[in-house]
């Protein structure tokens, strides 16, 4: 039976995960974005609405990641019917959760729906990763992935992506801080170095190794002393009002490590259940002591990706 309309949550997530920048990330199921993809006569891609908390988004599919992966869909699948999108934003545009993503991911999940030779997710991926240069201006994966694939996962390669789903120990969860205010993805990229100094090459691939090891063998000291990224944040931790207090916090109250959520401005903590509740309310006291004001999340790692519902 061929569907006429297709509804796809697809999860916010955090990228870079601290150590993994533009190559780690994990979802964030407690919010999404909701893509509605029904079948049309007339052929090609259409965006007929875009609600929630975003609004004001192109409807020019060239220049909407949802409408841009969704046409990178189209041209390889050839259907001889078109696509019409209703895009509702659950994710806040410029918030470093995933948000260009989770709508590119979207499109893509509820289109295959329609199709009666689906694509596999790898396809989907590269159908997705055509959205983000639109928000970005850059082809990278580490929103794109979670949000597809769930969980932490890491992905090697651009032309030819490997996705590996990485185990997270039991009882670890993630505290996420939104803080209100927008934060331009290109403009986050484009303050950074172009060089990496020696000394923090190395810190940074001990740090990644680290991690993921630690991810694998349940050593939580390792992940602790690991969760540390020497070379990204200290560049883009000015664009986050409060940023050293937040942190400051965040270990102190027991975290085994915070920092930003992709290109900011959110910030997340790893922290064990036990101590979860503590960092949260202690990142959203200093986020306040610097007059911002926060949406907060308690979530674990492990969930599930961009899913049917509809
Ligand atoms: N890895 C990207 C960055 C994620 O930090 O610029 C952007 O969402």
């Amino acid at each position: 039976m061929t569907l006429e309309r297709a509804v796809a949550f697809a999860p916010a997530s955090v990228a870079n995960v601290a150590i993994g920048f533009d190559i780690l990330g994990f979802a964030v199921d407690a919010l999404g974005d909701r893509i509605t993809v029904t079948r049309t006569v007339q052929s090609g891609v259409r965006i007929a609405s875009t609600t929630g908390v975003a609004t004001d988004l192109p409807t020019d599919p060239e220049r909407n990641t949802a409408g841009r992966a969704l046409l990178a869909l189209n041209v390889a699948a050839k259907p001889d019917f078109g696509f019409e999108l209703q895009i509702e934003k659950g994710i806040p545009l410029g918030s470093g959760l995933g948000g260009s993503a989770a709508s590119a991911v979207g499109a893509v999940v509820a289109a295959n729906a329609l199709l009666a030779r689906p694509f596999t997710k790898l396809e989907l991926l590269k159908f997705a990763m055509q959205g983000e240069v639109v928000a970005s201006g850059s082809m990278h994966v580490d929103n794109i992935a979670p949000c597809l694939f769930g969980g932490l996962t890491l992905t090697v390669g651009i032309d030819d992506p490997r996705i590996k789903r990485i185990p997270v120990p039991k009882g670890i969860c993630a505290v996420i801080t939104h803080p209100h205010m927008f934060l331009s993805t290109k403009q986050a990229r484009a303050i950074l170095k172009r060089e990496v100094g020696m000394a923090d090459f190395v810190w940074q691939t001990a740090n990644l190794a680290g991690f993921i090891s630690g991810c694998y063998t349940n050593d939580l000291d390792m992940i602790r002393e690991c969760l540390n990224d020497v070379v990204i944040e200290p560049q883009r931790r000015q664009l986050i009002p409060g940023f050293s207090a937040v942190h400051a916090a965040a270990i102190s109250a027991g975290a085994l490590g915070c920092s930003i959520s992709g290109a900011g401005p959110t910030m997340f903590a790893w922290a064990l259940e036990p101590q979860a509740e503590r960092v949260r309310s202690t990142m959203l006291a200093e986020f306040a002591r610097n007059g911002v004001e926060c949406d907060h999340w308690v979530v674990p790692v492990e969930s599930d990706g961009a899913r049917i519902v509809a």
